[in-house]
């Protein structure tokens, strides 16, 4: 296992957007429950949406993960990528910025991300965004990707067996696929703490571990089984912990009770409740945040696989 660690900012790197592409205009403030993440169809709305509104801040809570994720991806040169739900596009980004002489392409189902995306690539000649449902992309190229990569994006897929059996089909022969994906949840002290702020009638977990949404790849056995029936080989996972950072700066406390609001398993059912039990749940938030308040950062304890595996020759 690997243990990202911390610097004297509490972190080994903190993204920021101004390197990672330009940063296109803030704009109206919807709210998303990680929780909620379970189907395409909040990713075409309400949670894309909120993802879009955050994409700085959603960058910046994945940091030290993505710098991992890039290693491997950039660990054997590549000819064409396309990155798996791509949202705000800071893979799609990094990867074309790196490797000019290599096409990259962000893959999304949501409007509202892919239009971020493409902000963010700006005038990269060799980045390109398309919307489109991954598990059923087809390339139509006379060369087909040899890499895939994904952050987060794969876990959201109905039929997960067919939609990779199809990105499969969609590669060359040899072609890699490296994607990070959360552990189990209770492997997530994050979801678990901010899911406990809730009423409890709220907080439960999905009856079905493996049902699409943020921790539907958790268990690597049933990840396992996904990738074997859908034809990859020479599957490995390297298991990551890391601090996935709510808030920073001067205001790290506000900036991660804001944040918290917007994006994670209590962000839509704090935007319902009204009254004395919303009043109850955001000063369990407060108490909460500030146990993870060090130094100029608001942290708290992530785990993540990454996946890797390869397309028959
Ligand atoms: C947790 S977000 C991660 C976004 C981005 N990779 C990142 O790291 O910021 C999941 C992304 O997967 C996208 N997505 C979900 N289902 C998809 C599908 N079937 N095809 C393509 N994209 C999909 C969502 O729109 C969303 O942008």
């Amino acid at each position: 296992m690997v243990k990202i660690a911390r610097n004297s900012r509490g972190l080994s790197k903190l993204s920021t957007p101004a390197r990672h592409g330009s940063a296109p205009a803030k704009r109206a403030e919807p709210t998303s429950s990680g929780d909620s993440m379970t189907e395409q169809s909040e990713w075409t709305g309400r949670v894309g949406a909120s993802w879009a509104h955050e994409w700085q801040r959603t960058d910046r809570s994945f940091g030290p993960l993505t710098e991992r994720l890039l290693a491997t991806a950039q660990a054997e040169p590549f000819a064409y990528a396309v990155d798996i739900g791509c949202g705000a596009g800071e893979v799609t980004y990094r990867l074309a910025a790196d490797a000019q002489s290599s096409r990259v392409l962000g893959l999304d189902v949501s409007e509202e991300l892919v239009a971020i995306a493409r902000q963010r690539i700006g005038d990269l000649t060799n980045a390109s965004v398309t919307l489109g449902d991954a598990a059923m992309w087809q390339s139509g190229d006379s060369a087909p990707p040899d890499l895939l990569v994904s952050r987060h994006g794969v876990m959201f897929f109905a039929d997960p067996t067919a939609a990779f059996a199809h990105m499969r089909s969609q590669c060359s022969a040899g072609a890699r696929l490296v994607f990070s994906c959360f552990r189990e949840r209770a492997a997530n002290p994050w979801a678990l703490e901010l899911s406990g702020i809730l009423p409890a009638e709220e907080s439960a977990a999905p009856a079905d571990p493996n049902a699409p949404g943020p921790f539907a790849f958790g268990d690597r056995g049933h990840v396992s089984k996904v990738l074997i029936d859908a034809g990859w080989s020479d599957i490995a996972f390297e298991a990551i912990d890391y601090a996935m950072v709510g808030g920073n700066g001067k205001d790290a406390l506000e900036d991660a009770l804001s944040y918290f609001q917007r994006i994670g398993p209590a962000a839509r059912t704090l935007a319902e409740l009204t009254g004395v039990p919303r009043d109850a749940a955001l000063a369990h938030l407060r108490r909460l945040l500030e146990t993870h308040h060090t130094g100029d950062i608001v942290s708290l304890d992530a785990s993540a696989w990454i996946v890797t595996a390869r397309a028959p020759a």
